[in-house]
């Protein structure tokens, strides 16, 4: 195994950080993480290490976002009382509350809106929640998008300010079942128009 410089060898401040230099193991082609993930809804009762969660944010940090606004917060939620309340607010969605961690992915914003006309932070706050489904992929782990939730709710439950928005919760566990799923996608020729539309 090579040695290397990755991105997880540069610390909080975004300089190279000597102790984070270490050999990794997990190499999963981006197009193959696209193709594995999918949506989970049953978890391993088994512990994601705090490490694990700690790349999977690392690679949130590293999304693009509008004028490097970077609005996205994380809560990490752990706590199972505080799970269980998470699953209630996203309108019983038991597993949520199954899965060992929840990330509430919330966004710390003045509303910017991009001259295109598209408000600024759900589009970045989903980008970063992407780099983290798919890392969580090639970590081995399962996730789910889940929009189905009381947003008050959610800011009750976790101490979350009414001026931040949350955005999506995010399950995260080792999957009962990692077996590739068939998507079910419209075909190309349904989405793609090329030069002009009509
Ligand atoms: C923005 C968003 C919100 C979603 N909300 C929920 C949800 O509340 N509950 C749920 O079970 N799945 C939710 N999903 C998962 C979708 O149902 C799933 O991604 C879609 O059916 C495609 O399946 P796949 O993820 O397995 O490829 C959501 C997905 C997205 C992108």
């Amino acid at each position: 195994m090579t040695r290397q410089i990755d991105l997880f060898s540069y610390g909080n401040t975004g300089e190279f950080d000597a102790e984070r230099y270490y050999e990794r193991s997990i190499s999963m082609d981006v197009f193959e993480a696209v193709l594995k993930r999918k949506s989970v809804r049953a978890f391993q009762d088994k512990e994601v290490p705090e490490d694990t969660i700690s790349r999977l944010l690392e690679a949130a940090r590293m999304a693009p976002s509008a004028s490097n606004l970077q609005e996205w917060r994380f809560v990490v939620v752990r706590d199972a009382t505080l799970r269980k309340q998470l699953s209630d607010a996203a309108k019983g969605q038991k597993f949520v509350g199954e899965a060992p961690v929840v990330l509430a992915c919330c966004a710390e914003t003045d509303g910017h809106v991009m001259s295109c006309g598209q408000p600024c932070y759900p589009i970045d706050v989903a980008i970063a929640i992407d780099h983290i489904t798919l890392c969580a992929t090639a970590e081995g782990l399962g996730t789910c998008w889940i929009g189905a939730f009381d947003e008050a709710q959610v800011q009750k439950i976790l101490g979350i300010p009414p001026s931040i928005r949350v955005v999506e919760l995010l399950p995260i566990g080792y999957p009962r079942d990692a077996s590739p799923v068939k998507k079910n996608r419209f075909p190309l020729d349904e989405i793609v128009k090329y030069e002009r539309w009509q």
